[in-house]
Order: structure tokens, then C-alpha cells, then sequence
């Protein structure tokens, strides 16, 4: 009886394998092309279950979800990544010892929605390929060891909310492109810690955008096209680049701002009095300009019970009223 009993259940786990067969050869072959793979990743075996490790697909039993996170694993991201066809997420996050560029492979994640490879040492250039990835909705690319430019044909992905491209070595201006997305909402744009230089696109005046944040690079221009009080941005990070303007024709998203940082650049002119209006913001930061004119004050903000002190506005050419020293 409990022989029989055995038999039926080690046949029960046989049977209850879900793994699919190129899913399985795909993942040996990752983990095998590194030198230390067998070593790190021993449970990933021909005799256990990917869909055991893995999320698979319910129905048609193919690997959904690679994400790998913390690991040493040291070498390259090898084509194999390319076989798990099925993949919705790939997520390579926090590899220190990964390096080389991001394979041609992946191209052939058609369903790819979310691509993360982020906190690694990969290198090389963002490539331009990444446009083939149709159904992707997030790019991360952040705390890598990429250079050269941004590729335009980014802007060519029909269904991105987000790209984050921050802490690289990127080089050269933002692409004109970017500010005729094929994608309708953009939420999050995050370009900032690179060397990016050249002038902002006027373009960018026409993204839907929520977040954007292209801080520390070397950009220079007009940035005031990427505000207006029929837009929807919450958050606008601007800070430590060249941009020149004339911050009294802006007029503010009074309805969602909540973090405007333009500190450190060379911009002109006064603080509009409209600013006031922004009752959600929370973070201010106008310091190291070349502003003039008296602080507007009489603050109504729904989540700060006063309004900001005084390093939100230090080392302008002019400005005066509280919090800094009165006007003369
Ligand atoms: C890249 O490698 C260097 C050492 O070679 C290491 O200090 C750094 O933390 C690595 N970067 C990331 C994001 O892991
Ligand atoms: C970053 O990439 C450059 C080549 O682009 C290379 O010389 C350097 O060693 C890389 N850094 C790390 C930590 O891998
Ligand atoms: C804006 O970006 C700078 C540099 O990346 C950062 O130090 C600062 O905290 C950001 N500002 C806000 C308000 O988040
Ligand atoms: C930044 O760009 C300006 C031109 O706008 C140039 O003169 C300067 O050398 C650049 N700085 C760096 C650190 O690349
Ligand atoms: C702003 O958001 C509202 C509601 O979320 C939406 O109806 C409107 O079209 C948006 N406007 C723009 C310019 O994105
Ligand atoms: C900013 O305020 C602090 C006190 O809150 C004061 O010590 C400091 O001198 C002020 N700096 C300027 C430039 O007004
Ligand atoms: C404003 O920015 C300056 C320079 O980047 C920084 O020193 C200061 O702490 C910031 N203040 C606030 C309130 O964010």
C-alpha cells in the first residue's frame, strides 16, 4: 500500500511538470554560459521544474517572468535570454559582475512589457534595437556603464509609459524625436546623472508626461516648453544643467505640480506669482540662478503647512522677501 502509495506520487510529480522544453534548455544555457553559474545556481537543474523557480504562463505553460536580482553571476548576457520567447518580464537587476553589451538577442522577446536590466556593468550603447520590442511598456536602464547617444527610435515604441536611462555615460542631445512619441502618455522620463549636452528639443513642448527628471547632464536652451498650466506634470527635475530662460513666462501646472527642482542653471527673471496657485507642491528649489524680484508669498499648500525656507532660493542675482532678506 505505501509502495503503491510512492509510486503514484513520484508519477503525480513527473506528470506535474510544466516546464516547457526550450523554456528549460534556454535556462541551462543562461546559467551555464557563466563561469560561475553552476556554482550560484544550483537549483536550477534538468530534473527540477522551471515553472518551479519561474512564473509560467497558466495556460500555455511557457516562462512569463525571468528576474534575476543580486546575484554575482559574472560574464555576459548570453543569446540564450533570447529563446525564453514567451517572456513578459526580464529583470536583471543588481548584477555587479555583468558586462559586455545587451545582446541583439533580445529582440525576439515580442512580449516583452517590462525590460530591466539596471544596477549592472553592462556597457556599450543603448541600442537602437530596442525599438523592435514592440510591446514594451518600461525600459530601465539606470546604473549601468552605457555610453554614446540616445537612440531616436525609442520614441517609435508605440506602447511605452516608461524609460529610465539615468546614471550612464550617455553623451550628445536628447533626440529631436522625443517630443513626437508614438506612445500617447509617456509617465515617467528619467535621463538625468548622464553627460547629455546640446539644446533641449522645442519638441519635448508637445509630451503628455507626468515625471521627468534631466538633471545633472550638461543641457542647455529654453526648458520652458516643458511647462504650462494645461499640463499634467507633477514632477519636473531640471536641476544642474546650462538651460537659460526667462522663468517669468512660465506658467505652472497648478493642478498637479509637486516637485519643480530648476536649481543650479542660469535662469533669468522673476518667480511668477502664479506659482502660488500650485496648492500640491511639496518640493521647491529655484537656488543657483540668475533670479530677481521679490518672492511671492501668501503660500495656500494642501500638504506643507508653511511655505519653503531659505536654500529653496539662495545664490540668485536678486531675489528678495521672506524667506531671504526683505526687498529694498
Ligand atoms: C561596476 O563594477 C565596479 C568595479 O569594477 C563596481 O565598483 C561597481 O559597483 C559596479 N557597478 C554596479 C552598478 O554594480
Ligand atoms: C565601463 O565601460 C568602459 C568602456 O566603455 C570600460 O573601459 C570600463 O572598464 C567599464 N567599467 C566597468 C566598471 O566595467
Ligand atoms: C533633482 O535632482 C537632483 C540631482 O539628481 C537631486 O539631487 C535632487 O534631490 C532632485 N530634486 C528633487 C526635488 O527631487
Ligand atoms: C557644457 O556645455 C557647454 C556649452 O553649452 C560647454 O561650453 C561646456 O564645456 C560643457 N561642459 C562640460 C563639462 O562638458
Ligand atoms: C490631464 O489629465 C486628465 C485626467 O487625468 C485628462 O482628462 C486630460 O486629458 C489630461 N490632459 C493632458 C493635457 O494630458
Ligand atoms: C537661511 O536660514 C538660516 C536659518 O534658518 C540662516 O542661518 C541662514 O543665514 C539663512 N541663509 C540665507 C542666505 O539667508
Ligand atoms: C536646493 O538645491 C540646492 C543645490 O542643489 C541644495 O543645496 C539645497 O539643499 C536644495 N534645497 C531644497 C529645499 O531642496
Amino acid at each position: 500500500m505505501l509502495l503503491l502509495f510512492l509510486l503514484l506520487s513520484s508519477s503525480l510529480i513527473v506528470l506535474a511538470e510544466r516546464c516547457h522544453p526550450d523554456d528549460k534548455a534556454a535556462i541551462l544555457k543562461f546559467k551555464n554560459s557563466f563561469s560561475n553559474g553552476p556554482e550560484l545556481l544550483p537549483m536550477w537543474s534538468l530534473d527540477r521544474d522551471c515553472c518551479s523557480i519561474f512564473d509560467c504562463d497558466e495556460v500555455i505553460n511557457r516562462v512569463v517572468d525571468f528576474s534575476l536580482t543580486y546575484s554575482n553571476l559574472a560574464g555576459t548576457i548570453p543569446d540564450a535570454i533570447g529563446d525564453l520567447t514567451y517572456l513578459k518580464t526580464l529583470r536583471l537587476h543588481k548584477m555587479p559582475f555583468l558586462v559586455g553589451e545587451i545582446p541583439r538577442a533580445v529582440v525576439r522577446l515580442k512580449h516583452v512589457t517590462f525590460f530591466d536590466i539596471s544596477w549592472t556593468n553592462v556597457s556599450g550603447h543603448v541600442p537602437p534595437f530596442l525599438a523592435e520590442l514592440k510591446s514594451v511598456m518600461f525600459i530601465y536602464l539606470s546604473y549601468n556603464n552605457l555610453s554614446g547617444p540616445i537612440p531616436s527610435s525609442l520614441s517609435t515604441l508605440p506602447n511605452m509609459i516608461g524609460l529610465d536611462l539615468s546614471r550612464n555615460r550617455l553623451v550628445g542631445p536628447i533626440p529631436e524625436s522625443f517630443g513626437h512619441l508614438v506612445s500617447p502618455a509617456l509617465q515617467g522620463l528619467s535621463l538625468s546623472h548622464n553627460m547629455l549636452s546640446g539644446e533641449i528639443p522645442t519638441s519635448l513642448g508637445n509630451m503628455i508626461i507626468y515625471r521627468i527628471d534631466l538633471s545633472r547632464n550638461n543641457l542647455s536652451g529654453d526648458a520652458s516648453m516643458l511647462f504650462g498650466a494645461s499640463k499634467n506634470t507633477s514632477e519636473i527635475n531640471i536641476s544642474r544643467n546650462n538651460f537659460e530662460f526667462d522663468f517669468s513666462r512660465v506658467s505652472f501646472m497648478t493642478e498637479t505640480l509637486v516637485t519643480l527642482d530648476v536649481s543650479h542653471n542660469k535662469i533669468y527673471g522673476k518667480i511668477p506669482s502664479q506659482i502660488l496657485k500650485a496648492f500640491m507642491l511639496q518640493a521647491l528649489n529655484v537656488s543657483y540662478n540668475r533670479l530677481c524680484g521679490e518672492i511671492p508669498s501668501g503660500w495656500k499648500l494642501r500638504y506643507r503647512s508653511d511655505g519653503f525656507d531659505n536654500s529653496s532660493f539662495v545664490h540668485n542675482r536678486c531675489l528678495c522677501g521672506s524667506p531671504l532678506t526683505q526687498c529694498k
